[in-house]
């Protein structure tokens, strides 16, 4: 039959902005039939479930599958000493989740400084990747708006590049299937 569309998607942002809890929303639950965010029946490849969530040390590569599309998922360690990891996967990435703490105000521009310095790089810089962001979080009292962080974050200076933001509160799964399904369009 036809060949899948590969799609390599990398999943970066701060260390505990949620990044792993956005991707073990996409699982299916245990014993379930209920549809994840994904619009189409997404079929994840390894069928592990994550018990509990801890820190990402280096990264971790999860693959979903739907009819045409193939996923795989490089949820990447936002801890300082593993960004150096990131710009190794640049080269082969189709799209960018770009996951942001809604809540760390303090960090903001630490995370600001990181998405420069990712959309300068040059294997990114000439490349028009989709980018989507997750304002997430939003559940905390602290959260800021999903127009706010876009603002602390300068994205109306992406020009070059397709983008989109959602709020999301990945604890419950909410905002990621609106976000899920514009990057699904845009690498179609
Ligand atoms: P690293 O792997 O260290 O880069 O972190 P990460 O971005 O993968 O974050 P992770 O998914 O491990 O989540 C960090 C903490 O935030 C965990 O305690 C999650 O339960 C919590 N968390 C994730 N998403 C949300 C959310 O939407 N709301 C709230 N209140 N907590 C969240
Ligand atoms: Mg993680």
């Amino acid at each position: 039959g036809l060949r899948k569309k590969e799609v390599n998607v990398l999943c970066l942002g701060l260390d505990n902005s949620g990044k792993t809890t956005i991707i073990n929303q996409l699982k299916p639950a245990n014993h379930s039939n209920h549809l994840g965010p994904f619009s189409e029946e997404w079929k994840h490849v390894s069928q592990t479930q994550t018990q509990e969530i801890v820190p990402t040390i280096g990264f971790n590569i999860e693959k979903f599958k739907n009819s045409s599309l193939s996923f795989t998922v490089f949820d990447m360690s936002g801890q300082s000493r593993y960004r150096n990891l990131w710009e190794h996967y640049y080269k082969a990435s189709h799209a960018i989740i770009f996951v942001i703490d809604s809540g760390d105000k303090l960090r903001m521009v630490v995370a600001k400084e990181e998405l420069e310095i990712l959309l300068n790089h040059e294997d990114i810089r000439c490349k028009r990747v989709p980018v989507l962001f997750f304002a997430n979080k939003m559940d905390l009292d602290s959260a800021m708006s999903s127009v706010k962080v876009s603002q602390m974050l300068s994205l109306e200076n992406i020009k070059d590049k397709p983008w989109h933001i959602c709020a999301s509160n990945a604890i419950k799964g909410e905002g990621l299937q609106e976000g899920l399904e514009w990057l699904q369009e845009q690498i179609r």
